[in-house]
């Protein structure tokens, strides 16, 4: 990008304090006219709190923002539309039984006499959403619509606020990779009209592909601004850690041992009491990794849920060390030594109201030491969480804290210290890393195989064809339902399993 660029935004030294933890250190950011300017860095380093500050939903300690080089007083999201600056927030903030139209008029009036004027406003979005390649319908239901859609709606409604400056947080967490292909083609196309792109991420490859410049935040801090061409997803991943990331997983072969987990002809129903998985029979043994790949919706997560007990087995059995065990106990699975990092954390993990601390003892909690009788112990279950948090490195400001207030990294650490914190004989880990920016899944990853290597039979379910590629040490194909094949990881090929994932026969 060329130097003379006027700059669009600008905030200076901004520090934003919240109890305990400074998200925002003395921080500097620019945004030129007609960039897109990725904004990557770890969850919890301070993305969201520098956007809320200059959208005016938070207010700063110190500091200051200037638009097109002039200082402005930023109080609330109202003084930021009046700037032109419009945000996509990570959770949409649209009625979900309002109209298209509806919704992006809401708040800002459209009105001929004293009533609404629907129909010019319904004019006015079809020519925006044309005009920018959005495409929407204004009649449709914000709840009948896909998630991909409802965010161009907001993104619309930014517009037809006159934003020039539009802050996306994070807005392909929430998007399939073609939905998130399309946002990028939008993007592109925004910024060739003149508006400016503020586009956070913790992906990698994503400010790679899109960004103009890329400013990386650690910490609360500003590491630095580069741009795609200067640096690679290693200089990034560097800079986001603050310490070299190594991408590929290091792993050593696997020495198999006896079978911990045999399942035999299991069949499961989903909720609607419909067969989902048919006839599934494997075994992962001491010492080695399974994986399931599939595409997501293929019965593996019925498979998860009834071999760790939150589910009932239509018909089939499984046993653990040669133990038959009985339908939907979690807690007899856990007596014979499973741990389960759970697809669904918010669901299944953990008690987000509770303490980390009570988090890192849920499964344990009626148990010495934490318990002797009734009588629980305290002491205890606190200094189990001190070492926990240290050793598996949760960002939390203390034990106490509640954990829905962390960040969905240092949640889901939470769950992986508790799990690997008892003796593991088998643990099945169901898409263990989805939506963990690198640190984190570096991290999960190196204590999978750490537990491989002490002995533990591993189940791995992901979507994620990279993550079973990289870490499983035999690989089932699932599909509709079906175990295809297993395969040794090193006898088969990326494109061989997307094929089989697909349906198709090799
Ligand atoms: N409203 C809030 N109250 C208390 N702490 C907050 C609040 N918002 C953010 N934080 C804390 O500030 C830090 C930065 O958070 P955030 O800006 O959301 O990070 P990011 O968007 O990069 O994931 C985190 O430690 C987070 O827990
Ligand atoms: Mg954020």
């Amino acid at each position: 990008m060329n130097e003379n660029i006027p700059i669009a935004l600008e905030a200076r030294n901004i520090t934003k304090r919240f109890p305990g933890v400074v998200a925002n250190d003395q921080v500097d950011f620019t945004l030129k006219k007609g960039e897109i300017h990725g904004l990557l860095g770890e969850n919890g380093a301070g993305k969201s709190t520098l956007m809320n500050v200059i959208y005016g939903l938070y207010t700063a300690d110190e500091g200051e923002v200037l638009i097109n080089g002039e200082k402005v007083e930023i109080n609330n999201p109202h003084d930021a539309i009046d700037h032109g600056i419009g945000m996509v927030h990570q959770h949409f903030m649209l009625v979900p039984v309002f109209s298209v139209t509806e919704n992006i008029i809401l708040g800002s009036e459209v009105t001929r006499g004293t009533t609404l004027d629907l129909n010019k406003a319904r004019q006015d979005i079809s020519r925006l959403s044309e005009g920018y390649g959005l495409k929407v319908d204004p009649r449709s239901i914000i709840e009948e619509i896909p998630v991909g859609v409802q965010q161009r709606v907001e993104i619309l409604k930014a517009l037809y606020r006159d934003a020039n400056i539009l802050v996306l947080d994070e807005p392909t967490a929430v998007l399939t990779p073609q939905e998130a292909d399309d946002l990028f083609r939008i993007m592109r196309e925004l910024t060739e009209k003149g508006v400016s792109i503020v586009f956070i991420t913790h992906k990698l490859r994503e400010v790679m592909d899109i960004a103009d410049r890329i400013t990386v935040m650690r910490r609360g801090a500003v590491v630095g601004t580069t741009t795609p061409q200067e640096t690679d997803k290693q200089g990034l991943a560097e800079m986001m850690v603050g310490r070299e990331v190594i991408l590929e997983v290091e792993k050593g072969p696997a020495s198999p041992g006896e079978p911990v987990l045999n399942v035999t002809n299991l069949s499961v129903n989903d909720d609607r009491g419909i067969r989902v998985v048919y006839n599934v029979s494997f075994e992962v043994r001491k010492g080695e990794i399974l994986g399931i790949a599939g595409v997501q919706g293929n019965g593996q997560t019925q498979i998860a849920e009834a071999l760790t007990g939150l589910r009932n087995a239509a018909s089939g059995e499984f046993s653990i060390n040669g133990k038959k065990m009985p339908s939907g106990s979690p807690r007899r699975l856990i007596e014979s030594g499973l741990s389960h990092i759970p697809e669904d954390r918010h669901r299944h993990g953990l008690v987000m109201s509770y303490a980390v601390a009570d988090n890192m003892v849920l499964c344990t909690y009626y148990e010495s030491p934490f318990a002797r009788g009734l009588r629980r112990n305290h002491q205890a279950v606190l200094e189990n969480a001190k070492k926990l948090i240290h050793d598996f490195d949760v960002r939390t400001p203390g034990p106490l804290v509640n954990t829905g207030k962390l960040s969905g990294g240092n949640q889901q650490k939470v769950i992986v210290a508790r799990e690997l914190s008892r003796p593991v004989q088998l643990l099945i880990a169901n898409q263990p890393t989805r939506g963990l920016d690198v640190g984190s899944i570096e991290y999960i990853h190196n204590r999978i195989i750490e537990e491989r290597d002490k002995g533990a039979a591993v189940l791995l379910i992901s979507a994620e064809l990279d993550e079973i590629m990289s870490l499983a040490d035999r690989i089932a194909v699932i599909y509709q339902g079906e175990i295809v094949s297993i395969h040794q990881t090193d006898q088969i090929t990326k494109a061989e399993l997307g094929l089989l994932m697909a349906g198709s026969k090799l």
